[in-house]
């Protein structure tokens, strides 16, 4: 078939006009990701437990990128509080086009060495609170026939590793959910997709970054034998994030240097 109209190109890509309620927000990857989408045009809301870090971050970035850019306080492990944090970011900006829940944490060690309540914890912060946001903006997003879902899971939702298995346990979930997510939105026009990172460096590295076993595991997974910079998370959230993901709902996403490949 022949195609006669100018086809957008670049302007996929604008998010001008679109808002983002990003789940940790205020540091890391989920603030990489947020400034990645307020330089695309979004205005976005960046949530973690604590207000001072939010708001710290968000006037960074909107300063940075001038567009605006609000901070709130809110546990994603509680219902309560992930409907209040809707109905802020609803005051702020109106709607919410586009969820990145990026909170998360890891807690890692041998598993008889671990104690359910770490396991439990493990679960509740990265399943249950990206579950919860999801239901929270997923009525939103479907009546008004756009929304973008983009969930961290990680290399780890896709491959094991020995000493990980809350961590795993998580990740492969989000990466189910998000699935079962994209086909209860399809026909709204709401995609949901994951995200798997590799290794970045995060507060959530600090304890591995500079052991030698941290560096030579980082060498021996990746294919690119080296740590992502944090710049590297970018492309894929404003992908996901805007309408040159449009054909692209249930995927898992690997931005992990190859690691998945081998
Ligand atoms: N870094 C990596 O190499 C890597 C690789 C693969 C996947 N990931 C995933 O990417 C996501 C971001 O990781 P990161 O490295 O950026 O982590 P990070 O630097 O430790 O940041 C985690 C963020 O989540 C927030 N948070 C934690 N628990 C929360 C809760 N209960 N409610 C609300 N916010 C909460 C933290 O803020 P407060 O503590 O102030 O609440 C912080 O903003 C996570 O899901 C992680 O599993 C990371």
């Amino acid at each position: 078939m022949t195609q006669h109209a100018p086809l957008p190109g670049l302007k996929l890509f604008n998010l001008t006009g679109r808002t983002a309620l990003v789940t940790g927000g205020s540091k890391g990857l989920g603030l990489a990701m947020a400034a990645g989408l307020a330089s695309a045009g979004a205005e976005v809301m960046l949530v973690s437990r604590h207000r001072e870090e939010a708001e710290a971050a968000a006037a960074a970035l909107a300063r940075d990128h001038g567009r605006r850019a609000f901070g709130h306080a809110a546990d994603v492990t509680v219902s309560a509080q992930v409907d209040a944090m809707l109905a802020a970011a609803e005051r702020a900006m109106g709607r919410v086009d586009i969820l990145i829940n990026s909170a998360g944490i890891n807690i890692r060690g041998p598993i008889a060495e671990l104690t359910p309540e770490q396991f439990t914890q493990v679960m509740t912060v990265n399943v249950t609170g990206t579950w919860l946001c999801c239901r929270a903006v997923f009525p939103g997003m479907r009546a008004r026939k756009w929304g973008r879902i983009v969930n961290l899971a990680s290399a780890l939702g896709l491959v094991g590793l020995a000493g990980r298995t809350p961590y795993t346990a998580s990740k492969g979930a989000i990466v189910q959910m998000t699935r079962t997510l994209a086909l209860e939105g399809a026909a709204d026009g709401v995609t949901a997709n994951s995200i798997c990172p590799g290794p970045f460096l995060t507060d959530m590295n600090l304890a591995i970054a500079d052991t030698e076993d941290g560096k030579k595991f980082v060498v021996g997974a990746t294919a690119l034998k080296r740590w992502a910079r944090l710049e590297e998370i970018q492309g894929a959230a404003i992908f996901l994030a805007s309408d040159a993901s449009s054909y692209v709902t249930g995927a898992a996403l690997a931005v992990d240097g190859g690691w998945t490949a081998q």
